[in-house]
């Protein structure tokens, strides 16, 4: 049965990002597979009034089951506001759709926002298949994400083993044909826990890795290009070191794994940047505080007793993101 995200008491991305842009703040992209990351990312929201994008991979819908995904969105809404939160301001978002069927399918499930990523095609078959794709969304006011440049990194559905910047000459030309809303960019951040390798790295005086700096001259070529235009930031976690410990210290096993630090996530917030999307950032969050949890407590076996911590882990971390990071709280009280 098909239905409208309006229904369902969600919001496209539209009016969210031009007032992001203009504010100088980004609007926080989670990805969600589960309940307890689903109530953590709602209740982060609504402590902190602040706009929110529920993501859902293609991994994920086949995950969690399509028909539970937009039922859960829709409970989220109506979660918010038994929480408290008066407008909730929530999209549910498709992230990384590869073709034209699935992003038609998610329209018509109630999402309110879809990302078509053709960026491994070359440019004109981009152009083709985002055009399709809007053409579809936007009868139905639904927004379109797209994507230029290619993001390097090794995820359960997304994948390449080098990055290609996004090239700034092909940015006007590409919006202007594809009608798309948003535009992801490639500047250096890639998706997973592992996105440099020791080697792209410098040490600081501790012996701390230090990632090479985002291509913040890219960037600025594309603002320049295209201003006031919403852009995108994928593959935007920072691997916080408390996780990464965390695991390793209870039987994991995340050797060198490295993220996007927040200073230049702040500093990207505050340009045309106005979605960033953070998964592993709660995927770590999470697996660390089951891991804690099942180590010092050998004895349980009640799942209700170690996802509550975990669930507490995230909601911690998905605020500290919000107000210190992407500075979006308050953005809708
Ligand atoms: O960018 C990819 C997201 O982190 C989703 O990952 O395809 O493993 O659900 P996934
Ligand atoms: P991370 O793997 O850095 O969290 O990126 C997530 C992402 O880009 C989802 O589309
Ligand atoms: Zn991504």
């Amino acid at each position: 049965m098909k239905v409208s995200f309006k229904e369902l008491g969600l919001v496209n991305t539209r009016a969210m990002f031009a007032k992001a842009v203009k504010g100088g703040y980004a609007i926080p992209a989670f990805n969600f597979n589960n309940m307890e990351q689903l109530q953590a990312i709602i209740q982060a929201a609504a402590e902190t009034k602040s706009p929110v994008i529920l993501q859902v991979s293609k991994g994920a819908r086949n995950y969690a089951n399509q028909t539970l995904l937009r039922y859960m969105a829709q409970g989220a809404v109506e979660y918010a506001k038994e929480l408290g939160w008066k407008k909730p301001q929530i999209v549910l978002h498709l992230d990384h759709g590869d073709s034209y069927e699935l992003c038609k399918s998610c329209v018509d499930f109630g999402f309110s926002s879809v990302m078509i990523d053709a960026s491994s095609l070359p440019y004109e078959e981009n152009v083709k298949l985002t055009r399709k794709v809007v053409n579809y969304a936007h009868k139905r006011d639904v927004t379109v994400e797209a994507e230029l440049g290619v993001l390097a990194g090794v995820e359960d559905e997304v994948s390449s083993a080098v990055s290609h910047y996004t090239k700034p000459e092909e940015v006007i030309d590409f919006v202007k044909k594809t009608k798309c809303d948003s535009l992801a960019i490639s500047i250096g951040t890639s998706h997973g826990a592992y996105k440099f390798t020791p080697e792209q790295c410098t040490r600081d005086e501790n012996g701390k890795l230090v990632p090479p700096p985002l291509a913040f001259d890219v960037l600025k070529a594309i603002e320049k290009k295209l201003p006031g235009f919403p852009i995108v930031l994928h593959g935007s976690s920072s691997v916080p070191q408390e996780y990464v410990d965390m695991c390793n210290q209870y039987g994991g096993k995340l050797p060198n794994a490295i993220g996007i630090p927040e200073e230049q996530l702040r500093k990207a917030a505050k340009s045309a940047v106005c979605k960033i999307n953070i998964d592993s950032d709660s995927r770590l969050a999470m697996t660390a505080a089951v891991r804690r949890h099942l180590a010092e407590n050998p004895g349980h076996f009640d799942p209700r007793q170690y996802l509550k911590p975990a669930r507490e882990e995230m909601k911690k971390m998905y605020i500290h993101k919000i107000i210190n990071v992407l500075g979006s709280n308050g953005k809708a009280r």
